[in-house]
């Protein structure tokens, strides 16, 4: 049958690939083409049968997995390599994807896994193909340098602005600001907006907007868009329910390896040449993909609270800020959680760091935790709450400004004037 996805099957016991080619046998869009017990022997059956996907096991005593998919990237580069492992094995994982493996399953996995995997692999390649027999010669084959990535573009129009929520300090709201920022950009001001977590390690906005993290996430594109291969950025983007469009953080810790600050600045140019607005949830450790996100950002809301730690970090980072050449126009304060009586008053904060506060957001425990714990953002659940007031304000403030007369993203040299106005 033309649509069948055909399947070799690599795994050096004779059980698993008897047990694999059962529980696919059920499948009516899979055909089974081929078993092979050796990373050798897949090599040579890749070449004759030409598979689409080739379901490949790590360990194997001649020639290992990960050096068999080396070898079908460069022999057989229409094959799809999903490669099977046993658990803990991070570094596996790592070094799968960098061999070019397009999926990992861990082993114990279920049937539906198993061939929900093979399907994606399958679809995704496909859609490669075709995009790759539409636009024959776009910049030539093989990674060129810093060219960008061959994804549906914007046209003639500018490119989207790219928001990044900041806090030298963690838990001071800037996942929920993210989210509701992004909602609110995409709801009431009609911006095509993406949301991406890079909080890479301990990602929560997929629990905020309560999605399966079995999503796709930045671990599987960054690889891609570092390969220089054209990619459909749509099979790695959610359309979430909220009328915004999510890019999830990694399932797991580990695979915030697989991020490089190269390949995150090459997602933001991808996302910003099809989104009105990318509003990335960013880490609070300042390292170098967190460098480089504030660097391509046009705006950082940096948040901080009313605590005298978080108000001693903002003015280190200031300071940082300052002297990489960020405006007083890119880094915006945002105090969240404004109203809350704790002894220290906005007033002694502006003093303290020398700055006034940009913006404020009200303290709302209710809404706030309430729309957390249901997974839906509070600016849809409780839109008149003046805390989604507030985020509104603030996302018409982004919204709004941002290009200068030429239509160039503000650059750093135009923003001159000092972070500290009030020294
Ligand atoms: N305006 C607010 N009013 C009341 N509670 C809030 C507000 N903003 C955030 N919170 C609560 O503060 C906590 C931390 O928020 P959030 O997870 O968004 O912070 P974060 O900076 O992303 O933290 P992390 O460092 O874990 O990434 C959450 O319990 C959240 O519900
Ligand atoms: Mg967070």
């Amino acid at each position: 049958m033309a649509d069948q996805i055909r399947v070799l099957i690599v795994d050096d016991i004779p059980e698993t690939r008897d047990h694999l080619a059962k529980l696919l046998g059920f499948e009516t869009d899979v055909d089974v083409v081929g078993a092979a017990a050796s990373g050798r022997e897949a090599i040579e059956m890749a070449v004759r049968l030409t598979p689409d996907v080739v379901l490949m096991d790590i360990n194997m005593p001649d020639m290992d997995g990960i050096a068999a998919t080396e070898h079908l990237a460069a022999e057989v580069p229409s094959t799809a390599v999903v490669m099977m492992s046993v658990q803990g094995e991070a570094d596996y994982l790592r070094r799968s994807m960098l061999a070019g493996a397009r999926e990992f399953l861990v082993k114990p996995f279920s049937s539906d896994e198993l061939t929900s995997s093979i399907r994606q692999v399958y679809t995704r390649e496909r859609e490669k193909q075709s995009r790759i027999a539409v636009q024959p010669a776009a910049g030539g084959a093989g990674g060129g340098g810093g060219s960008k990535p061959s994804v549906v573009e914007r046209g003639a129009e500018e490119p989207g602005r790219i928001v990044a929520v900041f806090g030298p300090k963690g838990g001071v709201g800037r996942t929920t600001l993210a989210v509701n920022l992004a909602v609110a950009a995409a709801t009431e001001l009609g911006q095509r907006t993406c949301l991406v977590d890079a909080s890479f390690q301990f990602g929560d906005v997929g629990v905020l907007l309560n999605l399966n993290p079995k999503n796709k996430s930045v671990a599987d594109l960054i690889p891609e868009l570092e390969a220089g291969e054209p990619e459909s950025l749509e099979t790695f983007i959610i359309n979430h329910s909220a009328g915004i469009r999510v890019l999830l953080a990694p399932p797991s810790p580990e695979m915030a390896e697989l991020i490089t600050p190269s390949g995150t600045k090459r997602m933001l140019e991808a996302l910003r040449a099809t989104h009105d607005l990318v509003v990335v949830d960013c880490m609070s450790s300042f390292n170098d993909t967190t460098l480089a996100i504030l660097d391509m950002a046009d705006i950082v809301l940096t948040m901080l609270s009313l605590e005298i730690t978080s108000i001693k970090n903002i003015r280190l980072f200031l300071e940082v800020a300052e002297q990489l050449g960020y405006g007083a126009d890119k880094v915006r304060l945002v105090l969240n959680r404004a109203d809350s009586s704790l002894g220290i008053r906005v007033a002694d904060v502006e003093h303290s760091i020398g700055r006034r506060v940009d913006h404020t957001i009200v303290s709302d425990g209710r809404s706030v935790v309430y729309a957390l714990n249901r997974g839906v953002p509070f600016f849809l659940s409780n839109r008149e709450a003046q805390v989604s007031q507030d985020v509104l304000r603030l996302a018409q403030a982004v919204a709004g400004a941002r290009q200068t007369e030429a239509g160039e993203p503000a650059k750093k040299s135009s923003q001159k004037k000092s972070l500290f106005a009030w020294r």
